[in-house]
């Protein structure tokens, strides 16, 4: 009897130990993020691997770099483990803006309410200006090289 009790405490104290661990995975950031955001219906480019773990490691760029608060004012003392809210979460319109020369004439504001564009402008300035420092075309500007695929 008192064997078998034990041998259910170990087994219900390893079971909790699993679960608390999964919890704290929840606020962890793969080193690789798939960049598929759910809010969308569908994607029509290629599925971008985002490089999370190597862009802050790596390349060094800073948490505050690409994550800011509710004013846009980046979040400098972020740290490791912290939770952080997706990128949709205010800028709320999945896909781009409406392109082509009937297209409306929109603010910086109301085109940054368009995900695409905010993460588009996120990404592609910070590798604009990388590249011309380096004197290089390392960080990614076109298309393919980010979204892979066959199209542009
Ligand atoms: C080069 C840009 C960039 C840098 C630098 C960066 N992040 Fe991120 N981070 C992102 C993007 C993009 C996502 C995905 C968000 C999304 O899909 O909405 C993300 C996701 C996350 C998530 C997961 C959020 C979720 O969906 O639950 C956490 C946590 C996080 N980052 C923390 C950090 C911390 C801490 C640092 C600094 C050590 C950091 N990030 C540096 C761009 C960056
Ligand atoms: C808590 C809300 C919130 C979250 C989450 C958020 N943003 Fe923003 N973002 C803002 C606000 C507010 C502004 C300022 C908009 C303005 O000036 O009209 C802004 C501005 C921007 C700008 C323009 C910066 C500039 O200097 O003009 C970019 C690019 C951007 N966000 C990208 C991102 C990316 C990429 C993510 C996810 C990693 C993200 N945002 C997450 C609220 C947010
Ligand atoms: C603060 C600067 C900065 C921001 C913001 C940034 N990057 Fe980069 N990224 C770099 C630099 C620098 C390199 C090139 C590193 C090198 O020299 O190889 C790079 C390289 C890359 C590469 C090619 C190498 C690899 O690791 O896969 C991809 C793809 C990439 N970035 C995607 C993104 C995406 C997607 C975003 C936005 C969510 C983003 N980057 C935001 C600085 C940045
Ligand atoms: C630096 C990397 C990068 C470059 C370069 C880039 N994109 Fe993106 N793009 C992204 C990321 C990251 C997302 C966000 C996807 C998500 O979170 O679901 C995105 C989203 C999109 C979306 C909305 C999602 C979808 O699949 O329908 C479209 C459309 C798009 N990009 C088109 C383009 C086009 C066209 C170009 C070239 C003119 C381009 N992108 C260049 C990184 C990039």
């Amino acid at each position: 009897m008192g064997k078998k009790y034990l041998l259910l405490m170990v087994i219900a104290g390893l079971a909790t130990l699993f679960v608390v661990a999964a919890i704290n995975a929840g606020t962890a950031v793969p080193d690789v993020v798939k960049m598929e955001n759910k809010a969308y219906e569908k994607h029509t480019k290629g599925i971008v691997e985002f490089t999370h773990k190597k862009h802050a490691t790596d390349y060094k760029a800073t948490c505050g770099d690409c994550h800011h608060n509710d004013k846009g004012e980046a979040l400098k003392e972020l740290k490791e483990g912290d939770n952080v809210q997706g990128c949709i979460e205010c800028h709320k319109k999945p896909g781009e803006k409406a392109k082509g020369k009937d297209a409306p004439k929109l603010s910086k504001k109301e085109e940054l309410e368009y995900h695409a564009e905010a993460v588009h402008e996120n990404c592609k300035g910070c590798h604009k200006e990388a590249n011309k420092k380096a004197g290089n075309k390392n960080a990614p500007e076109t298309c393919t090289k980010c979204h892979p695929g066959k199209d542009k």
